[in-house]
């Protein structure tokens, strides 16, 4: 059977692109953002994972208001990048891997999850740009991904509770595999933000650690919160650490609890409040 290796989460934000591609990681602004993500290349390079489940929201690159799944997965040979208006480098392709899509799919219909299949899928910065932060020496990361679309753009949101039993059902999906590959899951998104309306800048410092917190010793705490009471803590595009949620639930299903190999959180890096961990499934 496959190995769950762990998790790995991250901000994403398409500043992190111009800064990659100008090469700013020394500078002020940047470094306290970049300096999160050395001990975790360390860690990446001890176990080598070989397929990586992303779980992100896209921003209407490749789903759009007129038609938004609530749940959509990859299923593709082949994710590619494409302009999405912001000024930023379009990335080469990523290698999918549909054996492990049709795996996770037919898992989570098994469940009862009713997800929308995605043969062809456009991938926007929350799908590429971390895959640059955690492998920054590869033009391309050298690992197969299957991405996983959470809505957090159209309400109403699936509840926190729903993404973490989506997530529950992904981690054992993977964990009943066929396969040997060596298999690890990510999250990109959040933590608090807000770019639009009365409180665009809203930033949630107190809220934002405690759902650190929660990652490593409580991973159900944020299912209390309805789609409008996270709004409400961590603004109208802060709701993006569902995918967190989701990332850690998958990472239940060994039993053997999880190992913090390290996160850092930075205040801000363009409107965001930006959080990276790595989480090390326990044998
Ligand atoms: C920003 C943050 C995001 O999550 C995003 O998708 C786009 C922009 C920002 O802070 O600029
Ligand atoms: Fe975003």
């Amino acid at each position: 059977m496959a190995t769950l290796l762990g998790g790995l989460a991250t901000s994403h934000i398409p500043a992190i692109g111009n800064a990659l591609a100008k090469g700013w990681q020394q500078e002020p602004y940047w470094k306290p953002f970049f300096d999160g993500f050395p001990p975790i290349h360390r860690w990446l390079n001890q176990v080598r994972p070989e397929v990586v489940v992303v779980f992100y929201n896209d921003h209407g690159l490749n789903f759009f208001l007129d038609k938004m799944p609530t749940f959509a997965v990859g299923a593709a040979a082949e994710y590619h990048n494409a302009d999405e208006g912001w000024g930023i480098p379009t990335l080469p392709p990523l290698a999918g891997c549909p054996d492990l899509s049709w795996q996770i799919i037919r898992h989570l219909v098994a469940c009862e999850f009713d997800v929308v299949t995605c043969q062809e899928m456009l991938v926007d910065h929350a799908c590429t740009l971390p895959l640059k932060l955690f492998w920054p020496e590869y033009e391309v990361a050298p690992v197969q991904i299957v991405p996983i679309d959470i809505n957090t753009v159209q309400f109403p949101l699936p509840t926190a509770r729903r993404v973490y039993k989506l997530g529950q059902a992904v981690g054992e999906a993977i964990q009943r595999w066929d396969s040997d590959k060596r298999v690890l899951v990510m999250a990109t998104g959040g933590l608090s933000h807000q770019l639009e309306g009365e409180r665009a800048g809203f930033i949630n410092k107190a809220f934002d650690q405690q759902f650190l917190e929660s990652m490593v010793s409580n991973p159900e705490w944020a299912t209390q919160f309805s789609d409008l009471e996270l709004v409400e803590r961590a603004g109208t595009q802060g709701v993006e650490l569902l995918m967190w949620l989701a990332m850690r639930a998958a990472l239940t299903r060994g039993g053997a609890g999880v190992r913090k190999v390290h996160s850092n959180y930075h205040i801000p890096i363009s409107n965001t409040a930006t959080g990276v961990m790595a989480l090390e499934c326990l044998a």
